[in-house]
């Protein structure tokens, strides 16, 4: 009697798990339908198709959500006929089509795809978020969530603009938090001339990413790394272009969220919350056309909006009082070839204005031409990957960026341009003015206090208090006592580097030009100056004085002293005579391809290692330096290397290990992914660049047909070959995707001496795989690196 009553029982509750809960299938197909609570989920668990209740409302709608956080819908299908209870039911109908029903039978919502009677149609919930309504039979495509996007752009998701037909396919916001009706606004891609992404409000502009010139929109300000978030712009069929993403190891989302902010946000598993990556607009200036016409945005501004020089208020009076949509007119007329022509005026760092017009070359000098001889043209820019860039008629939405952006030329009637070249200087000064004056006194002062030989306690937290995205030193509560730092005077270096001539010239810093000089005792000695016009350069100019300063290592290049005279700001190095590691790496006439075997590379690898390990561990403050790569590596007389260039380091306090900034710098091929795409820096973003650094210095040694670095040694050794191969191993480790699977310098160390003798295997490198899913140039920087990864993997395995 017992026996039967259990089984039932068992049945019914395997019924109610089944049904009550969650379907353990990603399938509905015909005849099975799931009911309102219950849900599909994806094969790989990622997404639930299900019923959901935004807040503050009771309605019911069908959407797709993460397993992982419920409340995040990406998608939902009647978003203009909600349910008002829980009798809601989806299931394919007859035709074909995947419908929602509501208690009373009646059709909410249907895909609408198929016309005639079919029933071999089933819908599938894929892991990246996708529903794929197709025939059974044949797997034909019928229908697709992703080209029916709601708010939120998705991994994989192709956001379309057919400029033949001019169809798009666009996210659209809800109206508010609680209603996901189709709300005022929209974002998509403009792909007429040069591609844009914008945000719409009722059909206006709202916002607007800039052109994409192949790897990056050039008017988005954090975007920096083309193959590492792998956005892409693809024209295919030609006339229909798509925005896309690959997908990747994060949860990633972009959100047109209500108030029309995109925002991104990746899925932090550890405290179960999405962090924002980026988000646009982020100020006023980031609001389309927020200075009218011929109007030039500066977030750093006060007020924000300027004319563009040559340019007055239309409205003065409307103006002023902060009403800047009326915008700008021109002062004096252009004269096109007649009375003295025309000229252009250079306006460094802009995000360059909408209505840009196409004209490919690869010269800047050919667009300049090319403008002044068309009375239409009234601006250009230049873009190595775009070509030309042309403007008529009007320029709207300028915006003045701090540090990122391209140089944008806008042309003049040529008297304009004479009588104010005073007022040049005013134009790209503004955003620095500030922080200069600040820091030069704070410069003057402490060369004073050095002069006046006055080992007076330094208070560096105080220093840059007054740029909160500047640079930071931690440890406030330290007290750093700055080493005596000898004083130089201009004289003495312009004598020093024959006034520096350009013969004397060893390259280009991080902010200026380094010269090499002769001191009058015969002591040869490295100036870097900074160029007076680059408003970056004193942030990194301070860095590096108050940096270095506090270092001493073999490995690190060593600061003799410094200079600050009037504008002149100057630091001085020892003279390293090899130059840097890119030169001796990358030029095939340098006398240091014969000089450096695999001996030598190894021991510059250990020795970088050891610098690197010093920043990090040994010495009192622990310094990430950001921006680690083959010209940021000195070589001396016995090709021993020394790191400098500490223009971006960062020194930490004693127990915090990782910072985050919302100004990425550094140098795309050497950056790690994190550092790249959300400022986040740390130890192991540093051994990320170190890792790059060593596949550069062993492949190239490995990859090629180097018979002259290998002669005599190669063979005297026969473990060569096996040692590059650890070495490759070992970079490998470092240039891991996640921070946590990458070795730390120690350890890295304890590799290269065979301390550790196994080596864990390592993940596929992020770029690599990145790299293979996006259609990019071969122009990157990563391409320096050569390789790929599978037939890395193989020569691996052979060579152990
Ligand atoms: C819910 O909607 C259905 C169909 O529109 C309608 O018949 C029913 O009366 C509504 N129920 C309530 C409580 O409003
Ligand atoms: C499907 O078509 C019907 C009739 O043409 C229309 O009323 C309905 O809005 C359409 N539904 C969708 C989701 O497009
Ligand atoms: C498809 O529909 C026909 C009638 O329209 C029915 O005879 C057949 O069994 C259905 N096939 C399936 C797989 O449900
Ligand atoms: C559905 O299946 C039937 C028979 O299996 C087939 O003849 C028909 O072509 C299929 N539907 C479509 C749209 O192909
Ligand atoms: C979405 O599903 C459709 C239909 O199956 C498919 O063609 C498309 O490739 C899918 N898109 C993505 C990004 O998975
Ligand atoms: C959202 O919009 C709906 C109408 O579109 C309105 O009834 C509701 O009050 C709004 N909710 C909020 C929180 O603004
Ligand atoms: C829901 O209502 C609460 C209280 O009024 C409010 O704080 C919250 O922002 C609302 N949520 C949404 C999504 O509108
Ligand atoms: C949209 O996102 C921005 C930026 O995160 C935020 O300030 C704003 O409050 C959001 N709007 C809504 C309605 O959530
Ligand atoms: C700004 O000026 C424009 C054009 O004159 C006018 O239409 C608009 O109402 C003004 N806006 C404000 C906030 O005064
Ligand atoms: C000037 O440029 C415009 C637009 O780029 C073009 O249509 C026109 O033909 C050009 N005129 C001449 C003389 O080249």
């Amino acid at each position: 009697m017992i026996g039967p009553k259990i089984i039932q029982l068992f049945v019914l509750q395997s019924v109610f798990l089944v049904l009550g809960f969650c379907l353990e299938t990603d399938t509905i197909s015909f005849g099975l339908y799931i009911k309102d609570p219950d849900t599909i989920i994806s094969r790989g668990q990622v997404f639930k198709l299900g019923f959901f209740t935004p807040d503050n409302t009771t309605n019911r709608y069908l959407g797709v959500f993460y397993t992982v956080s419920e409340k995040t819908v990406i998608w939902v299908a009647n978003r203009d006929k909600p349910l008002n209870d829980t009798s809601g039911t989806v299931s394919i109908s007859d035709d074909g089509n995947l419908v929602l029903r509501n208690g009373n039978n009646e059709i909410v919502w249907s895909t609408n795809a198929t016309t005639s009677p079919m029933n071999n149609t089933s819908l599938q919930i894929q892991d990246t978020g996708n529903l794929s309504l197709r025939e059974t039979a044949t797997g034909n495509k019928i229908w697709d969530s992703f080209s029916v996007p709601s708010d939120v752009f998705m991994p994989t998701m192709r956001i379309v603009d057919n400029i033949n037909t001019d169809k798009k396919v666009v996210v659209s916001a809800w109206k508010n938090g609680s209603d996901p009706e189709v709300g005022r606004f929209t974002a998509g891609l403009e792909a007429l001339n040069i591609p844009q992404i914008f945000t719409w409000n009722n059909g206006r502009p709202y916002w607007r990413s800039g052109p994409w010139n192949g790897q990056i929109l050039i008017g988005v300000q954090d975007m920096y790394s083309p193959y590492l978030d792998g956005f892409t712009v693809v024209n295919d069929p030609p006339g229909t272009f798509y925005f896309t993403a690959p997908e990747g190891k994060f949860l990633m989302k972009i959100t047109l969220n209500s108030s029309g902010s995109l925002v991104q946000t990746l899925w932090d598993d550890q405290t179960k919350n999405w962090d924002i990556t980026w988000l646009a607009p982020q100020n006023e200036c980031d609001i389309y056309g927020t200075c009218g016409s011929f109007g030039n945005c500066n977030a750093q501004g006060s007020p924000i909006c300027s004319c563009l020089r040559g340019f007055e208020p239309t409205n003065r009076d409307e103006w002023e009082r902060g009403n800047w949509t009326s915008g700008c007119q021109r002062k004096k007329q252009l004269q096109c070839g007649q009375g003295g022509g025309d000229g252009f005026l250079r306006l460094p760092f802009m995000k360059v204005p909408d209505f840009a017009e196409q004209f490919p070359s690869g010269q800047e000098v050919e667009c300049r031409r090319a403008c002044l001889s068309n009375c239409s043209c009234i601006a250009y820019a230049h873009d190595p990957n775009i070509g030309c860039m042309f403007w008529r008629e009007t320029l709207i939405d300028v915006q003045q960026f701090a540090g990122v952006g391209v140089d944008f030329y806008i042309r003049l009637a040529a008297s304009e341009l004479d009588n104010h070249k005073d007022k040049k200087l005013i134009i790209i000064i503004p955003v620095v003015v500030g922080f200069v004056s600040v820091s030069a006194l704070v410069i003057i002062a402490w060369c004073w206090m050095v002069k006046a030989k006055d080992k007076r306690i330094f208070e560096a937290g105080q220093t840059f208090s007054s740029d909160s995205n500047a640079i930071v030193l931690k440890d406030e509560s330290e007290r750093v006592n700055i080493e005596e730092l000898p004083l130089y005077t201009f004289e003495t270096l312009a004598n020093a580097t024959d006034q520096f001539n350009e013969t004397n010239l060893l390259g280009k810093g991080g902010f200026g030009p380094v010269y090499k000089g002769n001191l009058a005792n015969g002591k040869e000695i490295a100036v870097k100056r900074l160029s007076a016009a680059s408003g970056q350069g004193v942030e990194e100019f301070m860095n590096e004085v108050i940096v270095i300063s506090k270092l001493q290592h073999r490995n690190l290049v060593r600061l003799l002293g410094c200079c600050v005279e009037k504008e002149e700001k100057m630091l001085i190095y020892e003279y390293m005579p090899n130059k840097s590691l890119d030169v001796c790496l990358f030029d095939p006439t340098h006398p240091s391809q014969k000089v450096l075997d695999w001996k030598k590379r190894f021991s510059i690898i250990e020795g970088i290692g050891r610098g690197l390990m010093y920043l990090h561990k040994d010495s009192r403050l622990r310094i990430i330096h950001r921006d680690l790569k083959p010209s940021n590596v000195l070589l001396d007389e016995d090709w021993d290397p020394k790191i400098s260039d500490f223009g971006m380091a960062r020194i930490f306090g004693g127990n915090q290990d990782h910072g985050n900034t919302a100004r990425v710098v550094g140098t795309y091929g050497y950056m790690a992914p994190e550092y790249a795409m959300e400022g986040r820096f740390s130890e192991k973003s540093d051994v990320y660049s170190f890792g790059v650094l060593m596949l550069e210095i062993a492949w190239k040694l490995w990859s090629e047909d180097n018979g002259l670095a290998f002669a005599d040694e190669a063979i005297a050794s026969p473990d060569f070959q096996g040692e590059i191969v650890r070495c490759i191993h070992i970079a490998l480790l470092c240039v891991q995707e996640f921070p946590k699977d990458r070795p730390t310098i120690q350890t890295v160390l304890s590799m290269l001496s065979r301390e550790i003798v196994d080596l864990p295997a390592p993940e596929q490198p992020v770029f690599a795989e990145k790299w293979n899913g996006t259609n990019m140039g071969s122009t990157q920087p990563m391409s320096q690196v050569g390789f790929s990864t599978n037939e890395l993997t193989v020569t691996m395995l052979d060579g152990r």
